[in-house]
Formats: structure tokens, C-alpha cells, sequence
């Protein structure tokens, strides 16, 4: 099949790259020139697992190719699917300018069949939106007649397992009214339907909604479980213990209950936020969603509180060490990450901060800038060296295990804030560090 990606980010990437992999010829457009000349040198602008090697075996083959031509974009496509980012707009509704501009480019060059489909995470009624912008750039150039069909198809892919998420998925909605539609997509999903069908073809508003139930449900699992983990830190309680006490109940399971600093990234943020605001347009106030946006806010001040509170509320001109930069392991995405927090209430309170991550540091500079209470260390002992304490926030593999003794030798005061209870408190203890976890 001949597919359009029309934004070329982390998911337009993966899904044009995958859809590729398995045959089909995909064309992945995006209006960043910058990024396209860059793709098309082979350079891949995200770091994400086992991407590099889909795009370059799919270019080399000769089924994906970039461009910035919308016009050609919809010319090669017999799918046009919609990847540009829904950020919040300022009152934290999902702001659609770029999914309506890239509807308006669609209508200024279709002229014949289209399944128009929102990838995209879009508010329920969008779909209604990107028909009605079609629609009325058709009519404006008189070719009012011309049939296309919009599909809602959220993509529940993680980021760090993007490639796997895709190539293997739990579920692939389909939100569609109209059967000819259905089966392109259907079609077009065949190959990753091998071993048992995960198309769930639903109405298209359904579609909508299924996405951010799905991300507001995982958001509320981790602000509940830092809830318990706040009580538990007051009541004398080991999160810890607490959480293998519910995982191992069937019915709440082991999966994203881990206490730790907050979630971040470029998806349940926004998406809590987005739907918390839908509710309100429909008169539903949604406190559950308000709730869980509040305590992952406060959570992500945590660490930095623990560690001002070690040191009796002064840490001016103080120097501290974060490992990990990254909003989760293996990406480096840094949007609405909790490091930027901590970075930031550290140094409004006068300290440095040294930060290492093993895959973000670009990132960051890019993010922070130059500063002179951020520095950006090249390995994980460098920004230790001379510190007054650690904190660690994103759980990367090679954080797990660190030489103990060399952490103590380098660190000014053998302090851990440990964010995410990677370390077992007894043995860091016995060590001669003085232990702060999430809750226990
Ligand atoms: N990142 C994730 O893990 C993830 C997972 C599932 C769903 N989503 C959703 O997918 C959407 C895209 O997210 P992302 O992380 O890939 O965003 P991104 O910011 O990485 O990429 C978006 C791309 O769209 C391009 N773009 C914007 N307007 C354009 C236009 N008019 N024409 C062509 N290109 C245009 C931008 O230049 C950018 O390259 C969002 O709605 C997001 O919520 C993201």
C-alpha cells in the first residue's frame, strides 16, 4: 500500500518506518526542512531503539522516503495519516492548529479517494473537525464532490520500545463510520495481526476517547501509588513492601504501580490535562483527573525537598549530582520531565546542579542553555565528583548498580536521593550513606 506520514516526529517516524518494514511504500512528509535535509543524510533525530536500522534498511529498499512537499505527500498516499503534535494550548486543552493545517493542506490537494486518518492524540470530535476543514477547502476549488473518509487511529506506542510497541501491539483501534475505510485499515494492519486479530473497530469518537482513558488511567496509577507512597512515608510504612502487597492481587497487578518522582514526557501530562479540559466543555468536572494532574505536580518536587530538608532548608552554594536527565530510560525525551524540576527548585535555591544522562545531554543543552548552575557531565562519576549529595531520577540500567565505595570516595557528604527506589535501602545504609528513597 502506499502510505503518507504527514509529521515526522517520534510517531510519525516509527509508524512510517514500521509500515515500511512490512512492505508497504511510505512517504513521511514533515514541514521541518531542517529535519527532513537530515533524514534524508541518514541521520535519525530521536533516540530510539532499533529505529535506525528500520529507516535504514527501509530507505536502502526503497519504501520510505522524506519530504517536505505536502502536495507530493498527498499525491504518493492512498492512506494520509496525521502525526503532527496536539501540545496544550494555554489553558491546557490540546491545541489542533497543526492537525487543522495539515487538514487544510489535505484539502487543498486531494482529487480523489483518501482514508484521511488522525494518528495523532486528538480531543473527542477532531475527526468532525479535519472532515469539515477538508470539506470546505474542497468546495473552494469546486470539488465539493470528492470522497475521502476520516479515521481516528491513536497509536499506544511507549517511547524507549517504540519500534517493539509498533511492530507487536496490544491493540490497534480503529474509529471509523464507514466500511470502505475499515478495510484499508484492516488492510493495512494485516501484517501485524499474524498470531491473533487486535483490530477493534469502534466509532470514531470511541477511538478518540480510548486514547486518553488509556493515558489518563496509566497517570493515575502512578499518582495513586506516589499518594500511597507519601502516606506510607509518614505512617512509618515501606512503599516498597506495600506495592508487591497489592501487585500480587490479579486484579490490580504489578504493572505501573511503582512509586517514584512523578511522570513526565510528552504524552500523559498533556493528555491528562486535555481530557480534564474535554470534561469541562461538556459541563463534567472531572476531579479525579484534576487530582492526579496536583500530586504528580507536587511529586515531582520531592526529591529536591528531601535533599534541601538534609541539609536544614540551605543548599545555597551547595553542588548536587543528578543521574538522568530523560522523563523515562531509553529515550531522549526530556518534555515535562521531572529532572527539569528538580534542576530548577535546586538552583532558584542557590545550588549548582551536575547532571549526566547517557543518552540526553543534547537535549538538555538545548533545553537549558548556557548556564552556570547546570553543568553537564560526560559520565556518571564526573558529575558525583565533589558533590554534596546524588540524586537519582531516571532509572537507567547502568544506574543500578554503581561501584558504592567510588560513589562514597568522590561525593562531598555520602548522601542518595534515590526518585525512583532503584537501591535497597539496607545495604546503601550499611554502606555508610545516608538513604532517602520515595516512601519508604
Ligand atoms: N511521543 C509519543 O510517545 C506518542 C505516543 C502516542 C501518541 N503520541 C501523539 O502523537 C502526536 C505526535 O507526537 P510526537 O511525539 O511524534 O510529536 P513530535 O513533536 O515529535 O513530532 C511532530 C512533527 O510534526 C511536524 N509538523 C508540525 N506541523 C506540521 C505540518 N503542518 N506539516 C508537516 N509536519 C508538521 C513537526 O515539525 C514535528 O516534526 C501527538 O498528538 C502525541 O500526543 C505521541
Amino acid at each position: 500500500m502506499r502510505v503518507t506520514l504527514i509529521g515526522t516526529g517520534y510517531v510519525g517516524l516509527v509508524t512510517g518506518a514500521c509500515l515500511a518494514e512490512v512492505g508497504n511504500h511510505v512517504m513521511c512528509v514533515d514541514k521541518d526542512a531542517a529535519k527532513v535535509a537530515s533524514l534524508k543524510a541518514g541521520n535519525i533525530p530521536i533516540f530510539e531503539p532499533g529505529l535506525e536500522s528500520v529507516v535504514a534498511g527501509t530507505v536502502k529498499s526503497n519504501r520510505l522516503e522524506f519530504s517536505t512537499d505536502i502536495a507530493a505527500g498527498v499525491a504518493h498516499g492512498e492512506v494520509l495519516m496525521i502525526a503532527v503534535g496536539t501540545p496544550p494550548g494555554e489553558d491546557g486543552s490540546a491545541d489542533l492548529s497543526h492537525v487543522l493545517a495539515v487538514a487544510d493542506d489535505i484539502g487543498k490537494h486531494i482529487d480523489d479517494y483518501r482514508v484521511i486518518v488522525t494518528k495523532s492524540t486528538v480531543p473527542v470530535g477532531t475527526a468532525d473537525k479535519v472532515r469539515d476543514q477538508i470539506t470546505e477547502q474542497l468546495r473552494s476549488r469546486g470539488l465539493g464532490d470528492t470522497p475521502f473518509s476520516v479515521v481516528s487511529n491513536p497509536e499506544f506506542l511507549k517511547e524507549g520500545a517504540a519500534v517493539d510497541d509498533f511492530m507487536k501491539p496490544d491493540r490497534i483501534v480503529i474509529g471509523s463510520d464507514d466500511d470502505r475505510a475499515s478495510d484499508v485499515m484492516r488492510e493495512l494492519y494485516a501484517p501485524f495481526n499474524r498470531n491473533r486479530d487486535r483490530v477493534m473497530v469502534m466509532d470514531v469518537r470511541s477511538a478518540e476517547l480510548t486514547k486518553y482513558a488509556a493515558n489518563a488511567m496509566l497517570a493515575t496509577k502512578i499518582s495513586f501509588m506516589n499518594e500511597m507512597a507519601n502516606l506510607a512515608e509518614r505512617l512509618g510504612a515501606d512503599i516498597e513492601s506495600v506495592r508487591l502487597g497489592i501487585g500480587s492481587d490479579p486484579r490490580i497487578g504489578y504493572h505501573f504501580i511503582y512509586p517514584g518522582s512523578g511522570y513526565g514526557g510528552s504524552c500523559f501530562p498533556k493528555d491528562v490535562q486535555a481530557l480534564h479540559k474535554t470534561a469541562s466543555t461538556v459541563g463534567y468536572d472531572a476531579r479525579i483527573l484534576e487530582a492526579v494532574e496536583d500530586v504528580n505536580k507536587d511529586q515531582k518536587t520531592v526529591p529536591s525537598q528531601k535533599v534541601v530538608a538534609h541539609f536544614d532548608g540551605d543548599v545555597k552554594g551547595r553542588r548536587f549530582a543528578l543521574w538522568g536527565l530523560s522523563f523515562k530510560p531509553n529515550t531522549d525525551d526530556m518534555r515535562d520531565a521531572p529532572s527539569l524540576v528538580i534542576i530548577d527548585e535546586l538552583t532558584r535555591a542557590g545550588a549548582t546542579v551536575v547532571a549526566y544522562d547517557p543518552v540526553a545531554k543534547d537535549e538538555a543543552a538545548h533545553l537549558l542553555g548556557d548556564r552556570n548552575d547546570v553543568i553537564l557531565a560526560d559520565d556518571p562519576m564526573t558529575a558525583v565528583d565533589n558533590a554534596d549529595a546524588l540524586i537519582l531520577v531516571t532509572e537507567w540500567k547502568e544506574f543500578r548498580s554503581p561501584d558504592f565505595d567510588e560513589l562514597k570516595r568522590l561525593l562531598k557528604h555520602p548522601v542518595i536521593v534515590d526518585g525512583r527506589n532503584i537501591y535497597d535501602p539496607v545495604r546503601v545504609r550499611d554502606l555508610g550513606f545516608t538513604y532517602y528513597g520515595i516512601g519508604r
